[in-house]
């Protein structure tokens, strides 16, 4: 069995286009079509009533473009609406980033002791926390928001002065004394941009982890256990789709894709509800 329509993959910026180049690594020869919701990010600051109405947004939008799967790229949007939305497109199958990164986390500790990064929403819901205690039910987490590190992200200021002084602002109180965590979950599609700069707060012994190349991993199963892979010869196209700021999407964009990515190849679209 084959199936060559293209796979949807979202995020409220580009942070998600972190997870997207991880995917085009793993899956050559699908259509991705990259949906960012840049009119309305950030995500991690809202309450999750708003977040999964966006989200549900989002995903409709790209079930016009016939997609065959959704990867929610954004831990906060996975974290609150995984469920209310694999419901509503049933049998469509969704992927969120939580639990790949939750498995990255489990998969790289020896301590038990687990750092986790996110957006304020995707910490107060606790989402990390559930996942990881279902793999490993004895590992301790220690959760902190760093919600300025989206914007930094998406402003391009992943090194230097700025960035470095929010990292050890942030992230220097999880890291005090001898039981400190010897993994970091980065826990939001935005932070593996900045993780020189994180890692130069919490010291090289820290294992960085994120969601990337295990959701990667979690899509390409999916796609084979359901018969879903592409069939074609050639490389698959990749599509982008933001709400808002094309030019920037493209822009900062490119650097978190690795590839240039053209201010007109990205497509303005209105996902809101008419
Ligand atoms: N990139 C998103 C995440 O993984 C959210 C960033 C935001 O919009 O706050 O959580």
């Amino acid at each position: 069995m084959s199936d060559n329509r293209p796979i949807g993959v979202f995020d409220s910026g580009i942070g998600g286009i972190t997870v997207l180049k991880a995917l085009r690594a793993a899956l050559p020869h699908e259509d991705l079509v990259y949906l960012g919701d840049t009119a309305r990010l950030p995500y991690g600051t809202k309450s999750p009533e708003t977040v999964t109405a966006y989200a549900t947004q989002a995903t409709k939008h790209l079930m016009e473009h016939g997609v065959k799967m959704i990867v929610i790229a954004c831990n906060t949007a996975s974290a609150v609406a995984i469920g209310p939305l694999t419901e509503a497109l049933k049998p469509l199958p969704v992927i969120g980033v939580i639990e790949p990164g939750a498995k990255a986390g489990v998969g790289a500790t020896r301590s038990g002791h687990i750092g986790v990064i996110a957006t304020e929403a995707t910490v107060k819901g606790g989402a990390y926390a559930r996942a990881i205690h279902a793999l490993k039910p004895d590992a301790f987490v220690s959760q902190a928001p760093c919600g300025l590190f989206v914007t930094l992200a998406e402003e391009g200021w992943v090194s230097g002065d700025v960035a470095e002084a929010a990292a050890k602002r942030y992230l220097a109180p999880l890291f005090r004394g001898k039981n400190a965590p010897d993994t970091l979950v980065l826990g939001c599609t935005h932070f593996p941009v900045l993780a020189r700069t994180i890692k130069k707060v919490v010291g090289k012994d820290v294992k960085l982890v994120d969601s990337a190349a295990t959701t990667a991993k979690a899509v390409q199963a999916a796609l084979a256990d359901r018969g879903l892979g592409a069939k074609r010869r050639g490389k698959g196209k990749t599509r982008f789709l933001a709400t808002d700021s094309t030019e920037r999407f493209a822009r900062v964009g490119g650097i978190f894709f690795g590839e240039i990515i053209r201010a007109k190849d990205v497509e303005l679209v209105d996902i809101r509800p008419s």
